[in-house]
């Protein structure tokens, strides 16, 4: 995906939240780190009241596959009981990180909670994740670039290129 698809798109998502969550304060949830770029991006085009927090997870497992368990390194600043909720995602490849994530958001009591992902790979899916906003989906590939990382490097590339293995 070149720049202009990424930006492309985005727009074209923002311009739907901006729709869907018209007159309501939207509380972006960034997941660290991998997010960031999207996020910033895309919250740029919001027209909407918005704020924002961010999670940071570490999943237990190998560098390419997640097992599911995973471990909260930062949690939100505020509750979020009452409040509409996005988590912007850079990636779903599993799933098994976000259902994590929607469970414990979700016992938490927000008015909405829904899902904003860059990319998915949904040839990879072990559960069902509910999407509400996506990007783009993609084949079974290790992506890199436009914050997606390979053992921490690669995320200052301004697209998202295959890793060649
Ligand atoms: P899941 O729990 O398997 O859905 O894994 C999600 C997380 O794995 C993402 O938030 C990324 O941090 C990482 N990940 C999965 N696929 C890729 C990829 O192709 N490139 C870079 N990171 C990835």
């Amino acid at each position: 995906m070149q720049s202009d698809d990424l930006r492309q798109r985005i727009r074209a998502l923002a311009a739907e939240i901006n729709e869907d969550y018209a007159g309501k304060n939207l509380l972006l949830v960034g997941v660290l780190k991998g997010a960031v770029f999207f996020l910033a991006d895309l919250m740029r085009q919001l027209e909407i009241d918005c704020e924002l927090d961010f999670m940071a997870v570490s999943s237990y497992g190998s560098s390419t596959e997640s097992s599911g368990v995973v471990r909260i390194l930062k949690d939100l600043d505020t509750p979020i009981e009452g409040r509409d909720v996005l988590i912007v995602e850079d990636i779903v490849d599993s799933g098994l990180t976000l259902s994590y994530l929607m469970k414990n958001l979700g016992s938490r009591n927000p008015a909405s909670l829904e899902v904003c992902s860059l990319l998915v790979k949904p040839e990879r899916f072990k559960v069902d994740p509910d999407l509400r906003y996506v990007g783009f989906e993609i084949p079974d590939k290790f992506v890199v670039g436009y914050g997606l990382d390979h053992a921490q490097q690669l995320r200052n590339l301004p697209y998202v290129a295959a890793l060649k293995t």
